[in-house]
């Protein structure tokens, strides 16, 4: 291999182990949003890495942002679920906390896979 490549090479191996740093620091491990003032249960558990990464669910199950009726989401655009859905329903958008259970919830039901009763979801906190 000549310099050059090789250089090039070490130089993404050292960029991709940084991205994987601040990657997994990014990690989401649960939600616990602010809009939710005199929380009635525990923050949701919720593995991010693991939906997204592990499970290879496709962002846009999740994420949207709709353009005449088409989910238009990319990385670039806003993730917070919150930034749309407040407490109260709007319009075509459901409140911030339907949203949040419609989409987990309803994916749990159909796979038969993952937690559906709210203790699960909304595990107490180990002291
Ligand atoms: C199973 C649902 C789901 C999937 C799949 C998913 N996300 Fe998310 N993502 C969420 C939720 C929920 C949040 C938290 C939003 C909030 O706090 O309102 C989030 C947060 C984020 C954030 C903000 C991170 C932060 O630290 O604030 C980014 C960026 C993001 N997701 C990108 C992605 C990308 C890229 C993909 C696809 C590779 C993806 N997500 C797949 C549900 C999902
Ligand atoms: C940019 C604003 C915006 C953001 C950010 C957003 N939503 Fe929505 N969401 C909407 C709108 C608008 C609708 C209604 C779409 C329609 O019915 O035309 C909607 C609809 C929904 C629905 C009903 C089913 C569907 O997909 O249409 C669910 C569930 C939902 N959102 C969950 C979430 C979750 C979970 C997040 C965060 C990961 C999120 N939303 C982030 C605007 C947003
Ligand atoms: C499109 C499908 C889908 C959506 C949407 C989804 N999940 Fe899941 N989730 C899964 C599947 C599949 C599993 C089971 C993984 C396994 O057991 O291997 C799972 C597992 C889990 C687990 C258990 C993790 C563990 O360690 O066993 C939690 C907690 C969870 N989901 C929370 C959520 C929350 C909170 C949301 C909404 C913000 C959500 N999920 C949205 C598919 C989904
Ligand atoms: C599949 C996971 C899941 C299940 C099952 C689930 N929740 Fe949630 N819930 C969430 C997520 C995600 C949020 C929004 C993030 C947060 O906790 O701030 C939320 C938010 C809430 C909130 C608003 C925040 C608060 O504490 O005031 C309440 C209340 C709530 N859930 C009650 C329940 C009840 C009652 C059940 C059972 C009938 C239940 N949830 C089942 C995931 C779930």
């Amino acid at each position: 291999m000549k310099k050059k490549n090789m250089l090039i090479l070490i130089a993404g191996l050292i960029g991709l182990f940084i991205f994987g740093l601040a990657y997994a620091q990014d990690d989401i491990q649960s939600l616990e949003h602010d809009i939710f003032m005199n929380r009635e249960r525990p923050a949701a558990a919720f593995p991010h890495a693991l939906h997204a990464d592990d499970l290879g669910i496709d962002c846009l199950e999740c994420h949207h942002i709709y353009k005449d009726g088409e989910n238009v989401w990319d990385e670039s655009e806003l993730s917070d679920c919150t930034g749309c859905h407040s407490l109260e329903a709007d319009g075509k958008k459901m409140s911030a906390m339907r949203a949040f259970h419609t989409n987990c919830k309803d994916c749990h039901l159909k796979e038969n896979k993952g937690p559906y009763t709210c203790g699960e979801c909304h595990p107490k906190k180990k002291k």
